[in-house]
């Protein structure tokens, strides 16, 4: 196994709280030390002057579309467009086709994974049988076959007694429920966030109570079972609030929040951009204003992307036909710096929601710099600017609101257990 020196960085641990320049040393997959002047002999060199030494990305909520829908993704694709977004971890979504709810689905995912993804990829089993909200699956044969949570993200199970046995289910493994958080009768038909951006649009709304008394009625949930609960792709500021409570109340829940709802308000869509089309909606900016302001007091553990890769002809109908969903993972990084450079969030702490909080709540390695850990490192660029088009990027879908602007910030280099898998310069290097 190769030595290599990632030499003159920013090294950002949040574990340890460290922040200050120096070197990391990594041999045998394994980071071997960290600190100044490294001895270089034999190593291969990795400048990170200027730049960030942390610890891999962990992406806590993606599609990656394999089995089934390759023609939008597949694991191989989307592990090397992780990879050079900066994640070196992946957990993805049961929604495949067939839904990820056996444990066969399971060991397929983690198989094309070790063999096909340059990233870690981690199977999310569905919380019912085929996303449907009726049955609960086999949790323990699922954990057992390596199945980190589960869910029926995408779907939202609307009956409350079948998530009151998902969660009590849940606590014989152990696990954790993540809830894509929606009320499909107060979503009705809507499409995008409902306000007056959706009236002057002509589209029908989707209001943020629907997301709210979903969001309410699983923390009480969560606080009745006792069981761990994680809320998907916060939106709305009153669901901010509602969690901020519980938390506080001592409820067993975590939550995330991507990049677009941290970034982008519903007037995103006043072109019919159908690529601003997302489960839930871009909100105002006043809910924008409460993800920003729970992600850096805490509320919102972790920034996850929802990587949701569609097909061109799929967005390329009108804003109600199309599906929802955008593309994360090499855009993640530049969009939420904006939090960095506004003064909002310090480097360390934005490193703590994109690494080490999502790999603490899956309970996976990573997100830490120590000695002897796996060495899944990203090296960061946060100045350089360039030109994102998604056909230049790795995934087998285009479909992003921020095709054809410039970008600020960039990952340089990934390493995934010790091996350079993308460079800036080389593009993505194994397998
Ligand atoms: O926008 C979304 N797209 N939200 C989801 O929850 C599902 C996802 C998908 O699978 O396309």
């Amino acid at each position: 196994m190769s030595r290599i020196l990632v030499r003159g960085g920013r090294i950002l641990d949040p574990t340890t709280n460290r922040d200050e320049s120096g070197d990391v040393l990594i041999e045998g997959g394994v980071i071997a030390a960290v600190g100044e002047g490294l001895d270089a002999r034999g190593a291969e060199i990795i400048d990170a002057e200027g730049g960030w030494i942390a610890p891999g990305f962990f992406d806590m909520h993606t599609h990656l579309r394999e089995p089934g829908q390759e023609y939008k993704e597949d694991i191989a694709s989307g592990g090397r467009s992780a990879v050079a977004g900066g994640f070196t971890s992946v957990a993805c979504m049961a929604n495949t086709h067939p839904v990820n709810d056996d444990p066969a689905t399971t060991g397929f995912i983690l198989d094309r994974g070790r063999h096909e993804s340059p990233a870690r990829i981690y199977p999310i089993a569905a919380a019912t049988r085929g996303l449907a909200g009726e049955t609960v699956t086999e949790m323990s044969a699922l954990a057992e076959a390596g199945a980190v949570a589960f869910s029926d993200d995408g779907r939202t199970i609307q009956d409350g007694g079948v998530m009151r046995h998902v969660l009590e289910y849940s606590k014989l493994v152990d696990g954790l429920v993540i809830v894509h958080a929606e009320d499909c009768s107060l979503v009705g038909a809507g499409v995008m966030n409902e306000g007056p951006v959706s009236t002057r649009l002509g589209l029908p709304g989707n209001p943020s109570i629907a997301e709210d008394v979903l969001v309410m009625r699983d923390l009480m949930l969560a606080e009745l079972t006792g069981a761990r609960l994680h809320v998907a792709h916060v939106s709305s500021g009153v669901s901010v609030a509602a969690i901020r409570n519980a938390k506080e109340r001592g409820v067993s829940v975590t939550a995330e929040v991507s990049p677009h709802h941290l970034t982008l308000t519903d007037e995103a869509a006043i072109g019919y951009d159908t690529n601003t089309k997302v489960a839930p909606p871009l909100r105002s900016a006043a809910d924008v204003a409460a993800c920003r302001e729970g992600l850096v007091d805490g509320t919102l553990d972790a920034i996850a992307t929802d990587h949701a890769p569609h097909a061109l002809h799929e967005k390329d109908l009108d804003f109600v036909e199309a599906p929802p969903g955008l593309l994360g993972f090499e855009t993640a990084l530049p969009v939420v710096l904006d939090l960095v450079r506004n003064g909002e969030i310090t480097p360390l702490e934005l490193v703590r929601r994109l690494s080490t909080n999502p790999a603490r709540i899956l309970n996976r390695p990573g997100g830490d710099l120590a000695v002897g850990s796996p060495a899944d490192l990203v090296i960061v660029d946060p100045e350089r600017s360039w030109l994102y088009d998604p056909a230049k990027g790795y995934s087998k879908s285009r479909n992003s609101p921020w095709a054809g602007q410039m970008m600020q910030g960039r990952a340089i280099a990934t390493i995934v257990g010790g091996r350079l898998v993308y460079h800036v310069d080389k593009g993505v290097l194994v397998p």
